[in-house]
C-alpha cells in the first residue's frame, strides 16, 4: 500500500495577484503558454480530450422528475453543518435543466468527451428493478446522451460516482451488505441496456478509495460513518472493519457488472468498461485478484477474503483503468501506536505529507490536500505501465481549484491563469509520458462548471467556467476556457 507517491484525488492559491488587474481591462492569455508550442497535435491522433462531472454536483433537481433520494440527498439535509458552507446539492449546477446549454459551451470550447455520471436514484428511485424504472429519468439520460452525439460530444458514463440511493442505505446498510452487489449489477445492466447502443466507454465506479476513507473511517462524507471513538459526530460506524468490507463490496459489484457487460452487450455494443481510481492500492486486487501482502499482514481478519471463484473474476475486470490526479504528497513510515485503536486511516502505518524538510512539493491549490506537482503525473503513469503491465490508461480527472471570493470582480474571478499554468504543465508532461510509451488514450479535465464540492460545498471552484450562484446559475467562461480551446485548435 505505501508508495513513494501517492496521489490522491481530492484543491491557496495566493490571490493577491488578482489585485493587479483593475478587473475591467480584457484578460489575456500569457504568451508562455502559447499552443504554438503545446497543442492537440502534441498527441497522438484520436487522443481524447474531454470535461467530467459528477451527477449529484452537478444536476440538481434533486426531487424532481420522479427521482428518489440519495445517501448525499440525506446527508446534506440533515447535517448541514458537515458542509463548511451549509450547502447542498438540491439544485447545484442545474444541469437537469440546462443540459443543452452546457453542452454548447463543450462544443464551443471544441472539447471531443463528456465524462458524466448517472445518478442510480433517478432512475431507480428506491434503488432496485423491482421498485420500476423511472421514465423521466430514463428520457433525462437520453436527452442528454443525444444532444452530445448531435454536437459531437462523445460521451463517457460512470455508473456510480458516489450518490447511492438513500432507500438502499435504509434498508441493509448500502454498500456494508453483500446485497448491494446483485442490485448494483442489476443497475449496471439496466445502463447498459438503455443507453449502451450510443454510450461506447462505461467507468463502473468512482475512486473507490475516497468513498471508503471519508464515508467509512473519517466520516466526512456520505453516508458519514466512523468509530465512535473518534468523537467525529459520526451516524455510527466502525472504522476499523466498514472501510475494508464496503471495499470488498465494491470489487465484487464492480467485477459482476463487468461480467455482465462482456458476456451479454460488448459483442453486440462494441463498447469498453473500466473503473476510475484514485492511484492508491485498488489496482492490486483488480490484477492480481488478491489484496496486496502487505495489506493482509496488517489487516489481518479485518480483512475480507475472496473465493477463489471471485478471485478469479475480479483478475483483469476491466478493459481500461480511469485514472484520477491531482496532486503528489511524500509519505514515510508511521511507527505503530499499540495503545491506539485500529482504523483503516492508520493501518498502512504510512504517513503521509505535502512537504519534506519543511519545503513543500508545489504550490498549494484551494483545496489543503491540492498541492501542484505536474511531474507526478508521469511518474504514477510510468509505475502503472511498469508494475501492472502496460495497462489502458484514461486521466478521468485533472484539475484545481480557487477559493470562492465575494471581494473579487467578475473579470477578476474570471482571470484564472493558475488553472491554464495547472493544465498546461499536466499537459505537458502527460505528453512525454506518452512518449516514454505509456497507454494513455485520453484526458477529461475537473471540471467544466463550478460546482459542488462536496464537504466544501460552494466555497471551492474547480471550473472552466464561472458560475455566478448569485445570478441564476449564469455561465462565464474563465480565461482557462479560451485557452483550452486555442490548445484543442
Ligand atoms: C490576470 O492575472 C495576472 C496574474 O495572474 C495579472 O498579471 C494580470 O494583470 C491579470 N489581468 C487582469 C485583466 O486582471
Ligand atoms: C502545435 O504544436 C506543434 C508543436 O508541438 C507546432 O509545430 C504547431 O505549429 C502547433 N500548431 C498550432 C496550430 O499552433
Ligand atoms: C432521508 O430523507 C428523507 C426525505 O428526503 C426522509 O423521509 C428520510 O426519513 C430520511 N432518512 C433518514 C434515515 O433519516
Ligand atoms: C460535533 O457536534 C457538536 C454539536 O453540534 C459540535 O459542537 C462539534 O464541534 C462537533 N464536532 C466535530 C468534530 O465535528
Ligand atoms: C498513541 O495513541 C494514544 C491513544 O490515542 C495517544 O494518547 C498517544 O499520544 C499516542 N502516542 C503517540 C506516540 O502518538
Ligand atoms: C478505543 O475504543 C474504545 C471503544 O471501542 C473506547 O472506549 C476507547 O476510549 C478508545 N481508545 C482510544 C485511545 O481512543
Amino acid at each position: 500500500m505505501a508508495m513513494r507517491l501517492q496521489s490522491l484525488l481530492l484543491g491557496v492559491l495566493l490571490l493577491t495577484g488578482f489585485a493587479a488587474g483593475d478587473g475591467k481591462t480584457t484578460a489575456v492569455i500569457p504568451s508562455r503558454y502559447s499552443s504554438a508550442s503545446l497543442n492537440r497535435s502534441s498527441f497522438p491522433s484520436g487522443f481524447v480530450f474531454g470535461s467530467a462531472s459528477a451527477s449529484y454536483q452537478y444536476e440538481g433537481a434533486w426531487d424532481e422528475g420522479g427521482k428518489g433520494p440519495s445517501i448525499w440527498d440525506n446527508f446534506t439535509h440533515q447535517y448541514p453543518e458537515k458542509v463548511i458552507d451549509g450547502s447542498n446539492g438540491d439544485v447545484a449546477d442545474d444541469q437537469y435543466h440546462r443540459y443543452k446549454e452546457d453542452v454548447k459551451i463543450m462544443k464551443d470550447m471544441g472539447l471531443d468527451a463528456y465524462r458524466f455520471s448517472i445518478s442510480w436514484s433517478r432512475l431507480l428511485p428506491n434503488g432496485k428493478l423491482s421498485g420500476g424504472v423511472n421514465k423521466e429519468g430514463v428520457q433525462y439520460y437520453n436527452n442528454l446522451i443525444n444532444e452530445l452525439l448531435n454536437k459531437g460530444v462523445t460521451p463517457y458514463a460512470t455508473i456510480f460516482h458516489w450518490d447511492l440511493p438513500q432507500a438502499l442505505e435504509e434498508e441493509y446498510g448500502g454498500f456494508l451488505n453483500r446485497q448491494i452487489v446483485n442490485h448494483f449489477r442489476d443497475y449496471a445492466e439496466l445502463c447498459f441496456k438503455l443507453f449502451g447502443d450510443r454510450v461506447k466507454h462505461w467507468i463502473t465506479l468512482n475512486e473507490p478509495y475516497t468513498f471508503i476513507t471519508f464515508g467509512y473511517a473519517s466520516g466526512e462524507l456520505a453516508p458519514g460513518r466512523c468509530s465512535a471513538w473518534q468523537n467525529l459526530n459520526c451516524t455510527g460506524g466502525d472504522s476499523a472493519t466498514e472501510p475494508y468490507i464496503v471495499a470488498h463490496h465494491f470489487l465484487l459489484a464492480h467485477a459482476h457488472a463487468v461480467k455482465v457487460y462482456k458476456t451479454k452487450y460488448q459483442a453486440s455494443q462494441e463498447g469498453v468498461i473500466g473503473i476510475t481510481l484514485a492511484t492508491n492500492w485498488f489496482m492490486e486486487p483488480l490484477t492480481s485478484g488478491q489484496y496486496p501482502h502487505s495489506m493482509q499482514v496488517l489487516v489481518k481478519e479485518r480483512l475480507p477474503k475472496f473465493t477463489q471463484e471471485e478471485s478469479k473474476l475480479i483478475k483483469g475486470s476491466f478493459d481500461f483503468v480511469g485514472m484520477n490526479y491531482y496532486t503528489t504528497h511524500y509519505s514515510s513510515d508511521q511507527p505503530h501506536n499499540n495503545s491506539a485503536n485500529a482504523s483503516f486511516l492508520t493501518d498502512a502505518r504510512v504517513f503521509e505529507s505535502t512537504e519534506l524538510n519543511g519545503v513543500p512539493i508545489g504550490p498549494p491549490a484551494a483545496s489543503s490536500w491540492l498541492v501542484i506537482y505536474p511531474k507526478g503525473i508521469r511518474e504514477i503513469l510510468l509505475y502503472a505501465k511498469h508494475k501492472y503491465n502496460n495497462p489502458l490508461i484514461y486521466i478521468t480527472e485533472n484539475g484545481l481549484d480557487e477559493f470562492d471570493d465575494p471581494t473579487l470582480s467578475l473579470p477578476q474571478s474570471l482571470n484564472d491563469t493558475h488553472r491554464i499554468d495547472y493544465h498546461y504543465h499536466h499537459l505537458d508532461y502527460l505528453r512525454k509520458a506518452i512518449n516514454d510509451g505509456v497507454n494513455v488514450k485520453g484526458y477529461f479535465a475537473w471540471s467544466l462548471l463550478d460546482n459542488f464540492e462536496w464537504a466544501s460545498g460552494y466555497t471551492l471552484r474547480f471550473g472552466f467556467v464561472y458560475i455566478d450562484y448569485n445570478d441564476g446559475l449564469k455561465r462565464h467562461p474563465k480565461l482557462s476556457a479560451s485557452w483550452f480551446k486555442c490548445f484543442l485548435g
